[in-house]
């Protein structure tokens, strides 16, 4: 069952209720690393990346289970050790058990996270954040091995604001002795997430300023009843899944306080858009307007949905110019866009421009990373006929059932 199969040409009506944030829990989940006690982590989304952190922290020898309430970690007997090598390679999102277990066991050997599809993901900036923190990284049989005598604070400033840089510095200042000062830091809202799930185990952070944070290390932190947010990224895709199908629904629980941007392109887009405590309702245009657009940090429009806008102005009312500047390679949807009749010219690596057409034709289509594969659902949910999107598995790394999600907005979705 790795390939979706999509009836096109159905405008979408009714409401949905959106997971939990992938980008939230994830460095959440390796934090519990550090309180050696039970937590319990409410509206964690059931997705493969999560499965696979789950794995992590059981070969650590953390205790884990789900439960109606949420996952309960009990990390009050972890041992030491290398993470096993199947695990880390293939997630990416593992690399925040870099700063936690430094925090927590002042070592790890893990392997190289690799690169993906959409770039090569460097981690220079975590390398050279931890090292003034007292961490020595060597090489061991072919892995990084990170060991700090004595992890200690620093005054870090990030020329960059990397989300996962930003991630780990926390996580290991938190269990550092004295204080890091971190600027350029990262305005995501999964770091403010990581922060107030971090206070509620008794940690010290200062948010002092735009992107200035004090983490006032060497505290004992307890284990504690979280609850992490929405997931702003699949409701935006569901956003502008409407804006391209058509019709009108209601994203229910959607972080609203977290996407402003997003919902300033959707109206840009021509969407009617009204926020309410029940979350997002949109009513889509009778075409959808074209734009310009271009990604960036938050608060910024956030890059893991340019690609879903993209392939929603493969139809739009004239031309659109999308520029990605955070990740390098984050186009490869084109080729699979241009088979269903998209009319898209590469101006270079980071811009494209796109020629809206009155229609898309359905096709069979190649998913090859997480935002791309939801971005090709939604073209299938624009074509008309029946498509295949195939390397679905990509998409449930971040999606809990986006077959169960849109068809409850009344498309016609099945997984094959
Ligand atoms: C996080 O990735 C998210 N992943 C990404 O979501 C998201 O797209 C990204 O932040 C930006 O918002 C998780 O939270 C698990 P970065 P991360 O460090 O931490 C360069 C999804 O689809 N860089 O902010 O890896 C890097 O190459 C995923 O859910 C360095 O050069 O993002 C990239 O060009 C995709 N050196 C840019 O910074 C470094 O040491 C942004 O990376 C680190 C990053």
């Amino acid at each position: 069952m790795n390939s979706i199969r999509i009836q096109g040409g159905i405008a979408l009506q009714g409401k949905v209720l959106i997971q939990g944030s992938k980008n939230a829990v994830l460095p959440v989940l390796a934090a519990t690393l550090l309180t050696q006690e039970c937590s319990c982590i409410r509206n964690c989304p059931r997705i493969t990346d999560v499965h696979s952190m789950v794995c992590l922290l059981k070969a650590l020898g953390c205790h884990v289970c789900w439960q109606e309430r949420g996952i309960v970690i009990d990390s009050s007997r972890m041992r030491e050790g290398e993470l096993p090598q199947e695990a880390v390679t293939g997630m990416r999102s593992s690399l925040c058990l870099l700063g936690a277990l430094l925090g927590r066991c002042n070592e790890v050997v893990m392997e190289y996270p690799g690169g993906c599809v959409i770039g090569e993901r460097p981690i220079d900036l975590h390398l050279s954040a931890l090292r003034q923190m007292g961490v020595e990284f060597t090489e061991k049989a072919g892995k990084l091995r990170a060991a700090a005598h004595k992890l200690h604070g620093a005054h870090i400033r990030l020329p960059f604001p990397s989300v996962g840089a930003t991630e780990n510095i926390i996580l290991a200042g938190v269990m550092a002795e004295g204080d890091t000062v971190l600027e350029g830091a990262a305005l995501e809202p999964e770091i403010r997430t990581l922060c107030r799930f971090l206070c509620c185990c008794g940690a010290w952070i200062d948010c002092a300023g735009e992107n200035r944070l004090v983490i006032h290390g060497g505290r004992r932190l307890y284990g504690t009843d979280f609850t992490v947010p929405s997931d702003r990224i699949v409701a935006g895709t569901y956003l502008f899944g409407c804006i391209g199908a058509g019709g009108n629904v209601l994203l229910e629980h959607a972080p609203v306080e977290e996407m402003g941007a997003v919902l300033e392109t959707a109206r840009r887009m021509g969407g009617h858009v009204c926020v309410s405590s029940e979350g997002i309702y949109v009513q889509a245009p009778e075409r959808p307007h074209s734009l310009e657009l271009i990604t960036a940090p938050y608060p910024g429009f956030p890059t893991d949905l340019q690609s879903v806008v993209l392939a929603v102005q493969a139809m739009g009312d004239g031309c659109s110019h999308i520029r990605e500047t955070i990740f390098e390679n984050r186009f490869r949807i084109v080729e699979e866009l241009e088979k269903m009749g998209a009319c898209i010219e590469r101006k270079d690596s980071r811009s494209v421009t796109v020629r809206g057409v009155r229609s898309l034709h359905a096709a069979c289509v190649e998913a090859r990373e997480l935002r791309g594969g939801a971005a090709l659902v939604v073209a299938g949910l624009m074509a008309q006929g029946e498509s295949l999107v195939r390397g679905c598995s990509y998409i449930y790394r971040g999606y809990e059932n986006i077959c169960r999600d849109f068809r409850e907005l009344g498309a016609r979705v099945t997984s094959v």
